[in-house]
């Protein structure tokens, strides 16, 4: 059964030659530009493959990476970043860059306070950098964009890009970065490096993924991502669904070029030199494959019981408003429990909810009264066509379930109030212009990771107002934080709990409270459509 799409001619994209170069040129507000309520930024790659049904393909589970080591109170990991090809539609070989030669990468179960060591080596034939998202981490692991670890075969720079007045101290701290900008505290390493996540935070579903200055985004699409979970005893002990009612599902879009491999309009197809998009694709990339942990369109073959649905949105562009459809056309609660940091106070029941990029939902679905061999399909009522399925369930067998949703989920939320703030400091997400061309500016500026463009004490809590042109999903590294308010009103009800990436929608001001807490040193904020990202949507976070 195919849904059918809107009426393409009602489709509201918003690219850089629709809605932004009418914002640019008429002066068409911000608040107009909320008016129009674009549901997307980007525009969409057609793959040039025919595209398989929706909902044969079984739902793949990534791997549960085993540890080497278990030495010390210390769980230690190794990943191989290589090159490997999967069968993602069916009969097509797609050649991915990957963590362990899978798409996602490997899982990795953590404990909290446990620390954990991945020693990554690269086998790529480009500079790699990772990042775990929304973990604690002391900058030296956090994946800064700068500091990369080189294939065995790269250059260590490139002479003609060193600029004469900034000798390097040291052969190995410091790296060339796009149009001979420099970063003098990039710590370069040749082959592996390890990474250690202390992982002293709240249970949550954390991903990694690469960061590669520039490159961030064609790399994510390449396949560089994995899922991190971080569990306690009393997480444990709440009886939520677990087990294989709990199902971690990263949704990302995909394009297929007639090869069979991934189609991504870069201007360097080799991604080693020359960083960015075309211009149609400036505003972000979207696919039109929806794949759910790696499979197109999949489905799950499930019990008449609750299942913990732990969503997280890997698309580079695309955002998603889910929900779950019965085939007689009922839609199921989706009982949120859960947000980018982990549990919420309480739960918060949605028929509709919106997911942007790196964004986590950690949700409970009841199939318990729905008949034997019924269907439930998760859709995206902000796509169209083929994009507005997502993957389906179909109820295969009667069960027990000992599972419940307690009332109370966690008692542990911060609960920083305005008055606690040492300074509100403002930031706009907008586009312009960079290095003679388009780019995607915070505060008016491009990414330059020599400069330092906030500087906060350890400790401190900080209101932040984010203001946005377009769709901004806003990342912050290291501190969760809450959602205060949205155009001076109040958050909405997905903005619950401790977060790490807000989404903007076009036109609004969002105002986030946190606390610089954990470590010191420099970390990042940016918007996380990685398009965004890597053209200039980054700021230095210096925390003394
Ligand atoms: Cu998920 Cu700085 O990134
Ligand atoms: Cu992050
Ligand atoms: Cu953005």
């Amino acid at each position: 059964m195919r849904v059918e799409g809107r009426d393409p001619s009602r489709r509201r994209i918003l690219g850089i030659g629709g809605a932004l170069g009418l914002m640019a040129a008429t002066g068409l507000s911000a608040s107009a530009a909320l008016a129009r309520r674009p549901s997307v930024t980007g525009a969409e790659l057609r793959s040039a493959v025919p595209l398989p049904p929706p909902f044969q393909v079984p739902l793949p589970m990534p791997a549960v990476l085993q540890p080497v080591r278990t030495s010390g109170g210390t769980d230690r990991y190794e990943i191989t970043q290589r090159e490997a090809s999967a069968e993602i539609l069916p009969g097509l070989k797609t050649p991915l860059w990957t963590y362990e030669g899978t798409f996602p990468g490997p899982t990795i179960e953590s404990r909290r306070g446990r620390p954990v060591t991945v020693t990554h080596r690269n086998d790529l034939p480009v500079p790699t950098v990772v990042h775990l998202h929304g973990g604690r981490t002391p900058a030296a692991s956090d994946g800064y964009p700068t500091d990369l670890v080189l294939p065995e075969h790269w250059p260590e720079q490139q002479p003609e890009q060193q600029p004469a007045e900034r000798p390097m101290e040291r052969p190995d701290a410091a790296v060339h970065v796009r149009h001979g900008m420099h970063d003098p505290r990039a710590v370069v390493t040749r082959r592996t490096r390890d990474y250690t996540f202390p992982l002293d935070q709240r249970p949550a579903l954390l991903w990694y993924h690469d960061h590669r200055m520039d490159f961030t985004a064609p790399a994510i699409w390449r396949g560089l991502a994995g899922l991190h979970i971080v569990r306690d005893a009393a997480e444990d002990d709440l009886g939520l669904p677990a087990g294989p009612r709990e199902l971690p599902l990263m949704i990302a879009d995909r394009a297929f070029a007639a090869d069979g491999g991934l189609a991504y309009p870069a201007l360097d197809p080799t991604l080693r030199e020359r960083p960015g998009v075309h211009e149609a694709y400036l505003a972000g990339v979207l696919g039109d494959v929806i794949l759910v942990n790696g499979a197109p369109w999949p489905v799950h073959e499930a019990d008449a019981a609750r299942y913990r649905l732990r969503v997280l949105n890997a698309s580079n562009a695309r955002h998603y408003e889910l929900e779950a459809v019965t085939d007689d056309g009922r839609r199921l609660d989706l009982v949120q429990i859960g947000a980018d940091q982990g549990l919420l106070a309480a739960p918060v029941t949605h028929r509709l909810l919106p997911i942007a990029p790196a964004e986590r939902h950690d949700l409970i679905v009841d199939f318990s009264g729905l008949a034997i061999g019924s269907r439930v399909r998760l859709l995206n009522r902000l796509g169209s066509g083929r994009t507005r399925d997502v993957m389906a369930f179909r109820i295969a067998r009667r069960a027990t379930d000992g599972s419940r949703i307690p009332r109370t989920l966690s008692t542990d939320l911060p609960t920083w109030r305005r008055t606690d703030a040492a300074r509100v400091r403002d930031f706009s997400f907008r586009t312009g212009r960079m290095r003679g061309g388009h780019g995607w500016l915070i505060g008016g500026r491009p990414f330059d990771p020599a400069r330092t463009d906030v500087t906060t004490r350890l400790g401190d809590v900080e209101v932040w107002r984010l203001v946005a042109d377009v769709h901004h999903p806003v990342h912050l590294h290291l501190a969760g934080f809450r959602v205060l308010s949205r155009s001076g009103r109040p958050p909405l009800a997905h903005d619950a709990g401790l977060k790490d990436t807000v989404s903007l929608r076009p036109g609004e001001a969002v105002e986030i409270i946190t606390r610089f807490d954990g470590y010191r040193g420099r970390y990042l904020f940016h918007c996380h459509n990685a398009e965004h990202e890597d053209m200039g949507m980054m700021a230095n976070l210096e925390i003394t």
